[in-house]
């Protein structure tokens, strides 16, 4: 065999093989190695090439047409199967992710408010309404605020009906307590309002959680209080009574009756407490309202001078009142939920219930 043809035949080999190669190439990088491999600067075919030096002058450019006539059908092969193996790799991805939508959704279990943030929540909104801006304080709190600011001087006997958890009482620390009531906000916020040089009005619904030392069955160690109060020129407790009958039939969604029966707390003059028409037998007398036909639902009265003079509001020129209520008793009451636990048990069948 002439040297020409046996160098044809080594072209026509590398043909073959590259071609063969190419079908059966599995996705587009491998396909470009093989391009590589036979294409390439450094590739088979231009191996080939480097022995033309050993042709004769005239099979030179013979072999060279040979080398590009195969070189130009590798490479529309390399085209062929290069749309093959995207149609290919399309119809995967295709596949992949195909979706059944026929298949019953998957359900996200969906939370929802605490009836008792959920009671919060509505009756912040009642107060912000008529222009309550709402405050909170903190529930470490110092016996000044709690107690002592409110008109409960050290000796009182409030403070022991109060079963207060005290967090430190050493000599020299002042006293810290987990409040016992919403009632320390009044001071906080009179005080804030004060140093920052406002003059009355001031109205104020501070809502929060409340700590007593107390747990049976109508009573939780940690439980939520709503205080409201306002302090103006000549507030009167025909102000508190329409206050309170405007809230409380807004949270009952309907016209409640209210009374107020004269009560003692320390931090008001005078003092009430106030009760509602029974939300369940209409004030007929049930076993709920004990055949009363009415329910207590909260303590009001008018600001004690005492409680003003202590933040430094003149009280030869404001007077305010004041109130406060208990919110899982309010939302007990709302709901017919009839076990102050439930709660606090955190059963799910009854947040389900209760869910909003
Ligand atoms: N702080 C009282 C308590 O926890 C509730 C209360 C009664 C608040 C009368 C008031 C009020 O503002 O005027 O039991």
């Amino acid at each position: 065999m002439s040297d020409i043809d046996a160098m044809k035949a080594q072209l026509d080999e590398i043909r073959q093989q590259a071609l063969d190669a190419f079908a059966a190439a599995e996705d587009s990088d491998a396909l470009q190695a093989l391009k590589v491999k036979y294409l390439g600067k450094k590739g088979e075919l231009t191996g080939v090439l480097k022995g033309v030096g050993g042709l004769s002058v005239e099979d030179r450019p013979r072999i060279g047409q040979v080398v590009n006539r195969i070189k130009a059908e590798l490479e529309q092969a390399i085209e062929a199967s290069s749309s093959v193996l995207e149609a290919k790799a399309g119809e995967a991805r295709v596949a992949a992710e195909r979706i059944d939508v026929s298949l019953p959704g998957r359900n996200r279990p969906r939370g929802a408010l605490h009836p008792v943030q959920q009671g919060l929540d509505e009756m912040a909104a009642i107060f912000e309404h008529l222009g309550f801006e709402i405050a909170e304080g903190p529930e470490i709190e110092t016996e000044f605020h709690n107690f002592d600011a409110l008109n409960i001087p050290p000796e009182h006997p409030a403070r022991a009906m109060h079963d207060t958890f005290f967090l430190r009482d050493t000599e020299d620390d002042e006293p810290m307590l987990l409040r016992t009531h919403t009632s320390p906000v009044q001071i906080r916020a009179m005080q804030r309002f004060v140093a920052e040089g406002h003059e009355p009005p001031l109205a104020v619904v501070a809502p929060g959680r409340v700590y007593r030392c107390d747990s049976d069955v109508t009573h939780s160690p940690m439980f939520h209080q709503v205080e409201v109060f306002k302090v103006d020129r000549d507030v009167s407790m025909a102000h508190l009574k329409g206050v309170l009958q405007y809230f409380l039939s807004a949270y009952f969604e309907k016209e409640v009756p209210i009374r107020l029966r004269p009560h003692y707390f320390p931090f008001t003059e005078p003092s009430a407490e106030v009760d509602i028409g029974c939300v369940f037998c209409s004030g007929k007398g049930c076993r709920i309202c004990k055949g009363s036909g009415w329910l207590e639902v909260l303590g009001s009265g008018m600001i004690h001078p005492n409680v003003l003079r202590s933040v430094d509001i003149d009280t030869s020129i404001y007077s305010g009142f004041a109130f406060g209520l208990g919110v899982e008793r309010l939302v007990m009451l709302k709901h017919g939920i009839p076990d102050l636990r439930l709660f606090f048990e955190n059963d799910v069948r009854f947040l389900r219930r209760m869910g909003a």
